[in-house]
């Protein structure tokens, strides 16, 4: 942090395609009405910071949505948080009051819906460069210093948690247990596919496991991942390169109770159509880029089979249920987070950390954005 508190360094795109650009110039405003401001500690690269909205929020921004960090100041009409507090922040802010809150949809609450459009609930930028407004990409922008969030979007951790581990919770690993648990409800004793075996892949792997799947049948073009996946209890691995996804799930277990689309593209779906046995459910959590329309489904398949295509926004998660949830299965040695976070880089080398995602290096690339952040915590 430079010496105007508010001043901060961040990685901002300037036009879609090109590297981010490393600046020491941003301003954070002020957190507003049930607002908060973080201080960032660790934030991870998840795919959808590649697409950023597939272009639709508008530009300078500030991508990055896997946060940990530590409370800097609270807003008017924040109750539940304070300064020095650690915290996960979820990309998504659940009210609880709202409609889709109060209908069993809290991941799409409408504190959200500015998400696509880099603003913040009350319409106003999170960030300015001297006049110039900066937008944040997915509900977040956090490759900077600090954030403003709103004060649900935050979940107090302990202290057990370290941060460079509990950032990937707030969308990887959150979206992919949520899946598992909420989306879907895989019940014990179901056959299970994953295609796409990254954070959000893995994530679904030892989520299925956890609520007691029979098997888990996981596909991907890298090697190394599929050995990850198979370390976390995946029972068998596909190459889709040079495999029929959807023949080897009919061969081995008749069809999948549940085929998880972890990577964003009609055609995957189309596979866990026809890996799904009768009454199976697909479940899309990858997120397309670029042409999405469905044209390889068949509608009357899914009708005389009963199949059903699921959407899934971050896992259909409660950040305060799904959190917490997610940590007792870490302390109780069911679900690991060291698989995920296997390299890390300073917020210097975010293209660097870009590329590890474009290319499949490790499963996930944390930035150390401020490690004294951390030893701010009270
Ligand atoms: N729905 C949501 O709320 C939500 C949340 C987070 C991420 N996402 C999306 O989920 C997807 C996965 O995210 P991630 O961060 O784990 O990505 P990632 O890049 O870490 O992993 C994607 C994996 O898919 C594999 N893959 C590519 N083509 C494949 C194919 N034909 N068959 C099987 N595997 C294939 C890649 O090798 C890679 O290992 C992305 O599309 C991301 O945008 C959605
Ligand atoms: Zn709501
Ligand atoms: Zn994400």
């Amino acid at each position: 942090v430079t010496n105007k508190e508010n001043i901060v360094r961040a990685a901002v795109l300037t036009r879609y395609g090109d590297p981010l650009e490393l600046v020491t110039d941003v301003e954070v405003v002020d957190p507003g009405d049930g607002m908060v401001r973080v201080r960032v500690a660790y934030c991870g690269i998840c795919h959808s910071d590649l697409h950023m909205g597939g272009g639709l929020t508008p530009v300078p921004l500030i991508a990055g949505h896997e946060v940990s960090g530590v409370v800097a100041e609270v807003g008017p009409g924040v109750f539940d948080l304070k300064q020095g507090d650690r915290v996960i922040i979820s990309p998504n802010p659940t009210c609880g009051r709202c409609d889709r809150c109060t209908r069993g949809h809290p991941s799409l609450c409408v504190r959200a819906s500015g998400w696509m459009k880099g603003v913040l609930p009350d319409g106003t930028v999170p960030f300015r460069r001297g006049d110039t407004p900066v937008y944040r990409g997915n509900g977040i922008g956090a490759w900077t210093e600090q954030v403003i969030v709103d004060a649900f979007a935050c979940v107090k951790i302990d202290d057990d948690v370290p941060l460079d581990i509990a950032c990937l919770i707030g969308c990887g690993i959150q979206t992919g247990v949520g899946a598992v648990f909420n989306t879907a409800k895989v019940e014990p004793g179901s056959d299970v596919l994953v295609s796409g075996l990254g954070g959000v892949g893995l994530a679904i792997v030892q989520a299925a496991k956890v609520a007691g799947a029979a098997s888990v049948l996981v596909a991907d073009p890298v090697a190394k991942r599929r050995e990850v996946a198979l370390s976390l209890g995946a029972t068998c691995a596909i190459d889709p390169t040079t495999q029929d996804v959807a023949a080897v799930a009919r061969s081995e277990v008749g069809g999948v109770h549940y085929a998880f689309d972890a990577v964003g593209s009609p055609a995957l779906v189309a596979t866990g159509v026809r890996a799904a046995r009768p009454g199976g459910a697909i479940i899309m959590v990858g997120s397309p880029m670029g042409d999405d329309a469905l044209s390889e489904v068949h509608q009357g398949q899914l009708i005389v089979q009963e199949k059903r295509l699921l959407g899934s926004m971050l896992g259909s998660s409660h950040p305060s249920r799904d959190i917490p949830r997610i940590l007792h299965l870490w302390r109780t040695n069911r679900l690991s987070l060291e698989a995920f976070g296997t390299q890390r880089r300073p917020l210097e080398e975010v293209n660097e950390g870009l590329d590890d995602l474009r290319q499949g290096v490790g499963v996930r690339t944390v930035l150390v954005i401020d490690e004294d952040a951390a030893s701010s915590a009270s």
